[in-house]
């Protein structure tokens, strides 16, 4: 048992968790964000360390302390934390996608500041897809038996749309939650359904993101070999 009584069930175990959200620039001064603030995936990385695992914590603009224990990596854009998440899997036996990645980024990064212009309307902000990280992860297991986690946060029909992307992403475990305007974002709190790729379905009521942490590492130790 370590320190707090905790017994050590990720010992030796390397496991990667990106957190927080992605920021793709228009221009020097502007981006386009999400609210994501990290929050879960450091409950995600402080709870790994706490059993005994070597924790990369892949941070996307956080504004939190370095959990104690973790190898921090700091990135901005979906395309940074896409190349910072497939380096650290090549040795990971779990890789968690806690971030929250922009589907899109301007097609244009203005190297001067975007200026408005007299009279004139303002030009529209064209889009091009970001890659999806997590299904590239779960697409190419660096490793024999590696684990891949996801999250997704969704507004209706939560449990059909959760299916639907778990299988689509074809990862092991999706944690599905409920956002809306007061919802996780933020919030100390977090409510959840943890779907399986083998069918399961594991509720986690209402309560700290630790507990909710620490019961996706119940299910990803019971699946690692
Ligand atoms: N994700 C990712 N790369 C992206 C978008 C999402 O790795 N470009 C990951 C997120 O980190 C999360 C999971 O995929 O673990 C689900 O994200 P979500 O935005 O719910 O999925 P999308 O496929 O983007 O679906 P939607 O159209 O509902 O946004
Ligand atoms: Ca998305």
């Amino acid at each position: 048992r370590g320190p707090e009584g905790l017994v050590p069930d990720l010992a030796g175990r390397r496991i990667v968790i990106s957190a927080g959200g992605t920021r793709e620039p228009l221009d020097p001064v502007r981006y386009l964000g999400n609210r994501s603030t990290g929050l879960q995936g450091y409950a995600l990385a402080r709870t790994a360390v706490a059993r005994g695992a070597r924790v990369t914590l892949i941070a996307a603009n956080t504004a939190l302390p370095d959990p104690a224990g973790a190898d921090v990596v700091r990135v901005q854009t979906a395309v940074q934390l896409r190349e910072a998440v497939l380096k650290a899997a090549g040795e990971a036996d779990v890789v968690v996608m806690a971030a929250a990645v922009a589907d899109f980024r301007p097609a244009v990064y203005a190297t001067g500041k975007i200026k408005k212009r007299d009279g004139r309307e303002p030009d529209a902000v064209a889009l091009v897809r970001n890659p999806d990280i997590l299904a590239e992860v779960s697409a190419e297991r660096a490793r024999p038996g590696q684990l891949v986690v996801g999250f997704a946060a969704e507004t209706d029909d939560v449990l059909a749309n959760g299916r639907a992307k778990l299988a689509r992403k074809g990862c092991d475990l999706l944690v599905v939650n409920e956002v809306g305007e007061d919802k996780t974002f933020g919030s100390a709190q977090n409510e959840a359904v943890v779907l399986g790729a083998d069918g399961s379905e594991h509720p986690v009521p209402y309560g700290p993101k630790e507990a909710l942490a620490d019961t996706v590492w119940d299910l990803v130790t019971a699946r690692l070999d």
